[in-house]
């Protein structure tokens, strides 16, 4: 938390995109049986999958296990989350007529958040428990492709072709999102992420003039409570500096841009979070350590930096390359 508000720290606070899942043999085992949906309902299993990774990485956060389309399956929208494939809608949402399926999210809708924030909290003791949402955009995304999508052609297709509707949709979906994180942090959640994964897809006037607004929403609506704001996507180098703006206090990075030019990019006053590509977590420890070093240099002269990947854990990774990693940057940056 002091690194996400500029503040001295003792050593650089590490966590992980996706710590919680496949890479670990503990969340395989109690899985087991379990759709992905119905885990993210069971405070048992929410609390014992997220409190997982702190346990075996000794990671300096928990972030909440759930998924971003849990919110939509709360207010009742026909979706799954398939193994292998990620959240498939059934009716897409793609007509004035669709949008009424998206009613707002009453906090009685998501019982089970409370009681495993709840739960969570107690557990952690001093750990920080990270809550999180989806963006609007990237909600939007697969809402309107009806599932995952490499070029969210349906998405711009409603995007430039009836900018109301796509504006309208938008807005619900940031209601939605905030009332999901308010939940969160009312609970005890002491920071919050959102996830604007796809939204590197978009020009920057494009973002600016048609997503924007309602992430901004989405920040406003919990700028009161005081605690820190993530905001990261994948591919958002050109970005970047918007997502700042869009009242980010903490800006994720992906493995593409150095930290020091996206420190550039967000006008070097924001803490940023990354940016170790993932997939360098393969290769030899020594090379890892390599990159790890190029990673925590590119940071020395951030206002606060929280060491992460560029983007989610991938699931055939070496759980014990992830626990070397976390104490190898404690020790490099140990002050
Ligand atoms: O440890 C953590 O980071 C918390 C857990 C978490 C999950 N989903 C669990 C999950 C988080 C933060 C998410 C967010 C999420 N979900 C995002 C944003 C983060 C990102 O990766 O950019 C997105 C885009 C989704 C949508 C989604 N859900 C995808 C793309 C997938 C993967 C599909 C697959 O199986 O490869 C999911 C499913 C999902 N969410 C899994 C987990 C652990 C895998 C399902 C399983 O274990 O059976």
């Amino acid at each position: 938390m002091r690194a996400c508000r500029g503040e001295p720290v003792s050593h650089t606070p590490v966590w992980f995109m996706r710590q919680a899942g496949r890479s670990l043999p503990e969340y395989r085992k109690v899985r087991e049986g379990i759709a992905m949906l119905d885990s993210c309902m069971r405070p048992d299993l929410v609390t014992e999958i997220t409190l997982q990774p702190v346990r075996r990485h000794g990671v300096d956060a928990a972030i909440y296990f759930s998924d971003i389309v849990v919110p939509l399956k709360a207010i009742g929208l026909d979706l799954d989350i398939r193994p292998g494939v990620g959240p498939v809608v059934e009716t897409p949402v793609r007509s004035r007529a669709d949008l009424d399926r998206l009613r707002p999210l009453e906090p009685g809708d998501v019982d089970y958040v409370t009681e495993a924030v709840r739960m969570l909290t107690a557990e952690l003791g001093p750990t920080p428990l990270i809550g999180f949402a989806g963006a609007p955009f990237t909600l939007a995304s697969y809402l309107v492709e009806g599932g995952p999508s490499r070029n969210h052609e349906h998405t711009k297709a409603l995007m430039y072709g009836d900018p109301e509707l796509w504006a309208d949709l938008l807005d619900r979906l940031a209601d939605i999102t905030a009332a999901f994180l308010r939940v969160q942090i009312e609970a005890g959640a002491s920071a919050v992420q959102l996830f604007d994964s796809w939204v590197g897809a978009l020009s920057p006037r494009d973002y600016r003039e048609r997503v924007m607004p309602a992430s901004t929403k989405v920040f406003d609506a919990v700028a009161g409570y005081g605690v820190p704001r993530i905001h990261f996507g994948v591919g958002t180098g050109e970005l970047l500096g918007d997502l700042g703006e869009a009242g980010a206090d903490v800006v994720g990075v992906d493995w593409r841009v150095p930290l020091d030019e996206a420190a550039r990019r967000t006008g070097g006053a924001k803490p940023l979070q990354g940016n170790l590509d993932p997939a360098v977590l393969f290769a030899p420890r020594a090379a890892v350590e390599e990159q790890t070093d190029r990673v925590l240099a590119s940071a020395r002269d951030l206002p606060g930096h929280v060491f992460n990947l560029g983007h989610g854990v991938l699931p055939d990774t070496d759980p014990d390359a992830l626990t070397h990693l976390v104490e190898y940057v404690h020790r490099r940056t140990a002050r």
